[in-house]
């Protein structure tokens, strides 16, 4: 059926008209029409408890939501997606990271091939590996074992696997060392590598293409490093692995694809933390655990595909993304986990989220005419509250939040999580109901400074609550996320998963490396361009 562009269809008109009627409606009077609403707008599925009942949204937006998900063919875009079809059009390729964590009898097909028994193979061999390398039994170049892994990749082949490793850490392996580098900043490896011997060092190079400009120069400069400790060529084969879907590239460098682990087109960077990019995930927490991990995301990946979107927790958190965005024009989404191990969640959200739906074209190729995905950012609670809550409490944009909480610590100390938790519920009910100025005057405030410790509350949030941080639990949280950007991109009809935006760049970079590195003298860029390369040329330094 053709698709009609969203602003024509029914339910967006429904809703445009819906938006006027309740826009101004205070959250505290529909939670004083509606006493119920507090547990009727909450939603509880595979151990994750959705509470969403502080969106500015009634019945009614609701339903005409699920109205707008029904009219986009959401239904028809989440079957394609996991039956292996290429809705990735841009660049021809399957979607297809929900085939990385189906269990071994499913089936799911690629161009007519089962690509089940591949990931599982792979796992297999990932869980070898892992199991050689936390025994022990695979060493070093001098037979000493390897103690410290080090990551090296950026984007996707990075932020899943540092934001994994904070977030496990609990089950991590305590006697190894684990380290991330990502920058193309020597400082980066530099810092990362100055206090840990070669002979126990094990670097993973992490790379889908293996020609990213960073994770190559990084490679060569570890590959140098290890040289100057070892003085063996033939020492790469212990202490360098490769995880990516292109073994020339992995060959040429000079790591044996024997020792290479590999995935496939059809796993998008950002969506690739639980194929063999995970390696060092493994290696940190063990196989059994990943495994777990990967059982959580499968979990939330059948309900995704199961569950009607009235009780769709990555639908009911996707469809109020798009209402805040196009409808609230919200420009930007905070995410807030207490729990101090998912310090990097949010930096790993944002390419989830902003290099999956940042885009402007649709998949016709028209312009869109309505804004598209939200500035992703945020902190762990209660460290941004002494931060940047100031602006979301009082400041003059709407911010809807996400708030990810545990009834259970993995650290349970005094009242501390107590104390944690209390200040996640307290967050958001400031947020909503705020204070009026009465009740600011009736506490004996002079009347200047009303104004000026007046909540407006109104401020939308939802709640993820969850049991433990446990390798499943992250498995689920990663994949709500997943599916909500992807309810949204199916509604704004544009193409999640490519990411023509960050060629531009790279292109001019490679233009102006020469530049740099040989003083050219003639320069063609524009004015402002060419008098920086000519001022930096002029004070840099030669080694
Ligand atoms: O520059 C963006 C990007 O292409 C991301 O999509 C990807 O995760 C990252 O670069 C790293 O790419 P690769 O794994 O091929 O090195």
């Amino acid at each position: 059926m053709e698709q009609k562009a969203l602003k024509e269809r029914a339910a967006w008109k429904a809703l445009e008209g819906h938006y006027q009627l309740v826009k101004d409606v205070h959250l505290r009077s529909l939670f004083r029409d509606d006493p119920s609403r507090g547990e009727r707008m909450a939603c509880e599925a595979v151990g994750l408890y959705l509470d969403y009942s502080k969106n500015r949204a009634t019945a009614e937006t609701m339903q005409l939501l699920f109205a707008l998900a029904d009219e986009s063919g959401l239904r028809g875009h989440i079957d394609a997606m996991f039956r292996g079809d290429k809705i990735n059009i841009t660049e021809n390729r399957a979607v297809l990271h929900v085939a990385l964590r189906a269990e071994r009898n499913e089936k799911i097909f690629v161009d007519g091939i089962d690509v089940v028994p591949e990931v599982h193979a792979v796992l297999d061999r990932m869980s070898s590996f892992a199991g050689r390398v936390r025994q022990g039994d695979w060493k070093g170049y001098t037979g000493k074992r390897i103690r410290n892994v080090v990551n090296i990749g950026i984007g996707g082949s990075d932020l899943g696997p540092v934001m994994a490793y904070e977030a496990l850490r609990h089950y991590s392996d305590r006697s190894m060392t684990f380290r991330f580098v990502s920058n193309v900043d020597g400082t980066d490896l530099t810092e990362s590598v100055r206090d840990l011997n070669p002979a126990e060092t094990l670097f993973i190079v992490s790379s889908k293409t293996f020609t990213t400009l960073e994770t190559m120069a990084n490679a060569h400069s570890a590959r140098e490093w290890l040289l100057g400790g070892l003085k063996d060529e033939r020492a790469i084969a212990n202490h360098f692995v490769a995880v990516s879907t292109n073994a020339a590239a992995v060959r040429k460098f000079g790591i044996d694809t024997a020792n290479m682990f590999g995935f496939w087109d059809w796993v998008g960077g950002r969506y690739s933390m639980d194929s063999a990019i995970g390696l060092s995930t493994m290696l940190a927490i063990g196989p059994g655990n990943f495994r777990a991990m990967l059982s959580g995301f499968h979990a939330m990946d059948e309900h995704f595909r199961t569950a009607p979107f009235e009780r769709n927790l990555p639908v009911l958190m996707g469809l109020l993304a798009v209402w805040y965005s196009d409808f609230f024009e919200a420009q930007t989404s905070a995410v807030l986990p207490y729990d101090q191990y998912l310090k990097r969640f949010p930096a790993y959200l944002q390419q989830l989220t902003m290099e999956s739906n940042g885009k402007h074209i649709t998949l016709d190729g028209s312009r869109v005419d309505y804004p598209t995905g939200a500035i992703y950012w945020g902190e762990p609670g209660t460290n941004g509250q002494h931060s940047f809550y100031q602006l979301i409490h009082q400041g003059a944009r709407l911010i809807p939040c996400d708030f990810i909480g545990f009834f259970n610590t993995l650290n349970p100390l005094g009242n501390h999580q107590n104390l944690l938790m209390a200040n996640v519920f307290a967050q958001a009910e400031a947020l909503a109901f705020g204070k009026t100025a009465d009740e600011v005057k009736s506490e004996g405030t002079p009347e200047w400074l009303v104004p000026h410790r007046t909540f407006d509350g109104n401020r939308p949030s939802n709640i993820i609550l969850a049991d433990q941080l446990t390798p499943e639990t992250l498995g689920k949280l990663v994949a709500l996320y997943e599916h909500s950007v992807f309810t949204q991109g199916a509604i704004w009809n544009i193409d999640s998963f490519d990411q023509w935006g960050v060629e531009l760049g790279k292109v001019l970079a490679q233009r102006i490396v020469p530049e740099l590195s040989d003083r050219v003298a003639l320069l063609t860029h524009d004015s402002s361009t060419n008098a920086l390369i000519r001022l930096y040329n002029n004070r840099h330094i030669l080694p």
